[in-house]
């Protein structure tokens, strides 16, 4: 297996192009599952997950091409058809590898009438139930049934009637899956408290492309009037939030000076307060974000919550960035129950970290040294990185599988910007 070698302590300086949005992309790739007709993505990124996700649609019989590729670019264009579905079931091996697969549940229940996905397995950063998923499904007029490890949905002859669901907990997964069989019900659906992260205005974008007819996108509030059919649609995947966020981390923690070329400030306002509050300039036009970091870095109090609220999967990075602040800050972790895992790593590089419960208490360190690290999650992950980047001799990161699902071409892109880092293959 692959590990990341990092000798810390470079000042990073210049450049880094933001990526489309991994999450953003396994939510749109499913739409393809939609409509007959071909449906186009510029802009997704290269990343394991999407791969595990084009995999996936090929079991449906979905035809999936990437056009003219040159290794040297990043992001491609991928088509995808989905004029003739050969099966509905996603299958365990594939499903267990990547979560964001039972986002293939309701586009697939809309479209055929039918869908049965393997449950997704227990997960690193807590328990992740699907409950709100099925539950909304079941509100729209589908009957859930579970056995041996599956879901199967099913639609009453002639198609999904349609309805209302009230999330009692935003859900982002659940809101992509519910608007995904709504646009295809008969009726029009109604969903309150939904989630409105920039990822779900993104998958409202690309429905009303493909014809989709959606009422307060980028409110909690949505009212989809279902249609007979969906046309197919070119759309560009929007620009990855989380790792613009993250990338900022790593240049603020060098003291250094970088430009997120392609972020959308409006998308990360959250973070992009919480760095001011650590004493991080934050620079924002229409073309992406110049960060600098020239004097100490302060503690902050910083709570993570459903958008507009600063992301859970920030928390880890700016937590890393926190270890090098001149004093001590508190976070709190309001989504995921066991979303901690990179304290003890971050603690073997000589952090000052304690926890209790969802809050944890970082106290601001003068030197963090360089140690052999691994995570259990891909952010808990790219904490470790960014702490190696400031730490003081020569840091290891292992398991990159993680990083390797949600940053695209991360050692590419810190080079860069002059960070030392090396990915070593194992042979
Ligand atoms: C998505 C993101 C993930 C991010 C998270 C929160 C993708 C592929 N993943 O995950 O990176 O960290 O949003 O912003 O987009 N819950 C239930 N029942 C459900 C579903 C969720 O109780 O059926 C709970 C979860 O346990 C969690 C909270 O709702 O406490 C939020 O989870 P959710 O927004 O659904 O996260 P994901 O969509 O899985």
């Amino acid at each position: 297996m692959d590990k990341l070698v990092i000798r810390g302590g470079k000042r990073l300086e210049g450049t880094i192009p933001v990526s489309g949005a991994k999450n953003a992309a396994l939510t749109l790739i499913p739409c393809a599952l939609l409509t007959e007709e071909p449906m186009t993505l510029r802009n997704l990124p290269r990343l394991a997950d999407i791969d595990g996700f084009q995999h996936l649609m090929g079991q449906f019989g979905v035809s999936v091409s990437i056009q003219g590729q040159r290794s040297e670019d990043f992001g491609r264009v991928v088509t995808y058809e989905a004029s003739r579905m050969t099966s509905t079931v996603a299958p365990y091996d594939l499903v267990r590898k990547m979560r964001a697969s039972i986002l293939v549940l309701g586009p697939m229940l809309a479209r055929a009438g039918e869908a049965t996905v393997s449950m997704p397995g227990g997960c690193a950063i807590g328990n992740r139930p699907i409950d709100l998923h099925l539950k909304a499904l079941e509100a729209f007029g589908a009957t859930i049934e579970l056995a041996q490890g599956y879901v199967r949905a099913i639609a009453p002859d002639g198609g999904l009637p349609g309805g209302e669901f009230d999330f009692p907990v935003v859900s982002v997964g659940a809101t992509e899956n519910a608007l995904m069989a709504a646009v295809l019900a008969n009726g029009t659906s109604r969903l309150f408290n939904a989630a409105r992260e920039p990822e779900i205005v993104d998958l409202c974008n690309l429905l009303v492309a493909m014809g989709a007819e959606i009422e307060g996108i980028g409110t909690s509030d949505l009212i989809i009037h279902g249609a007979k059919r969906l046309n197919g649609a070119t759309y560009k995947v929007m620009p990855d939030r989380i790792e613009a966020g993250s990338y900022a981390c790593a240049a603020a923690i060098t003291g250094g000076e970088v430009r997120l070329e392609g972020a959308k400030a409006g998308d990360m306002a959250a973070t992009n307060h919480a760095l001011r509050n650590i004493g991080v300039e934050v620079e924002e036009d229409a073309k992406g974000i110049t960060v600098r970091a020239d004097g100490p870095l302060r503690p902050a109090n910083l709570t993570t919550a459903p958008y507009p609220g600063l992301a859970t999967d920030m928390q880890a990075q700016l937590m890393a960035l926190l270890c090098k602040a001149q004093g001590t800050s508190v976070l709190k972790e309001t989504i995921f129950e066991n979303r901690y895992m990179h304290v003890p790593e971050l603690g073997r590089m000589g952090a000052n970290i304690t926890t209790e419960g969802r809050t944890a208490i970082v106290t601001g360190v003068d030197e963090l040294h360089g140690a052999e690290v691994m995570a259990t999650d891909l952010r808990a992950s790219m904490s470790l990185v960014i702490a190696g980047l400031a730490a003081e001799g020569e840091t290891t990161v292992r398991r990159l599988y993680h990083l390797d699902r949600g940053y695209e071409r991360l050692e590419e892109k810190l080079q860069l910007v002059g960070a030392d880092i090396e990915r070593i293959g194992d042979g």
